[in-house]
């Protein structure tokens, strides 16, 4: 997720065995060649084995809309060490789409197409190249379309959002639409969209008959979300709720990772974006950070998440 999740979070959301592969941010791809410090600096992975610490693979992906560019960059990509290459269709961002990427080529099937299969020529017998797609731009009438270009050009998986882009992150995600795409399609499809717990797992899961899920802010809410599905799966018990203190140890330790490279106001407004996508979906996380949100020192900040809480919301910790 751009701006959102980089090496240090893969990191930390795959210790705990969960996520079968991550992705990372996209790459935008306008028309030159892009040098490998920039493949390097998204997927600083790249320079190792290509996984997590923990040895989940790491897929490298890339936006644009020129089939040329893409499958030129992509080459670039492999020659780097790049064991899959994802191609988005999906970023509803004005930005990327005023300038034709992400989910403005939805709007013609043909031009998925030409992507897809651009990419795949140059790259498809030596590394898989996937696709991730929403279900239209403002409607969905050419979703499957769309689906059976990614299938047709080469794609050996397709991730599904389901939203159009115009829906951006609104709920709700349309799970049984990506049923109707996947009943189509002959190579896997995986379910993305709005899944915050085990529940709305089973839920997309069983509407959309998929049996693999993509987990976006729902993982940056839960770290434990992917362990919690993978724990259910295998045992069929549950895992608790997780506790406050897991989360404020995440936080400590993200900071700390991004502490070896970034200055502490960056690292600072870092720990806060993370805590933010927390406190979403989890009370105590909210409490936090009403009470550290005003903080710009990251040591101050760090004690004021690892702190005790006293009851009635108010905090032990009174900022200096
Ligand atoms: C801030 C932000 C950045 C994102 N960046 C990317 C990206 O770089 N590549 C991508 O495929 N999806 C990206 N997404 C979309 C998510 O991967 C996911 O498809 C979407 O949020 C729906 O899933 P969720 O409800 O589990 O979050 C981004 C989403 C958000 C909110």
């Amino acid at each position: 997720m751009e701006g959102v999740i980089d090496a240090h979070t893969r990191d930390l959301l795959t210790r705990r065995p969960g996520f079968d592969w991550t992705v990372t941010e996209f790459v935008r791809v306008v028309d030159a060649r892009l040098p490998p410090r920039v493949f390097l600096r998204h997927c600083p992975e790249l320079d190792g084995n290509v996984t997590t610490p923990s040895h989940v693979p790491v897929v490298l992906q890339l936006l644009g809309s020129d089939p040329a560019a893409l499958a030129a960059n992509a080459v670039q990509a492999r020659k780097l060490g790049a064991r899959a290459i994802d191609l988005n269709f999906g970023c509803p961002a004005k930005l990327v789409n005023r300038h034709d990427g992400g989910a403005s080529l939805l709007r013609d099937p043909r031009r998925v197409h030409a992507v897809v299969a651009a990419v795949h020529q140059a790259v498809g017998s030596e590394i898989p190249v996937t696709a991730k797609i929403r279900l239209g731009f403002s409607h969905r009438r050419l979703a499957l379309d769309c689906a059976k270009a990614a299938e047709d050009g080469g794609a050996t998986q397709l991730v599904v959002h389901a939203r159009t882009r115009d829906e951006g992150y609104r709920p709700p995600a349309h799970w049984e639409w990506i049923g109707r795409i996947r009943r189509h399609l002959r190579i896997p499809v995986v379910a993305n969209g709005d899944i915050w717990s085990l529940e709305d797992y089973w839920k997309a899961r069983t509407l959309s008959g998929c049996r693999d899920v993509m987990l976006g802010r729902g993982a940056l809410a839960d770290p434990w979300l992917a362990p919690r599905i993978r724990h259910w799966l295998e045992t069929g018990e549950q895992l608790p709720t997780t506790p406050w203190q897991v989360r404020a140890s995440t936080l400590a330790e993200f900071a700390a990772l991004q502490r070896s490279t970034l200055p502490d106001r960056v690292v600072t407004s870092l720990v806060k974006q993370w805590l933010s996508h927390m406190r979403q979906r989890d009370a105590e996380a909210d409490l936090r950070f009403q009470a550290v949100k005003r903080i710009n020192d990251l040591d101050t900040l760090l004690a004021g998440l690892a702190c005790e809480r006293e009851e009635r919301g108010h905090s032990r910790f009174e900022p200096a």
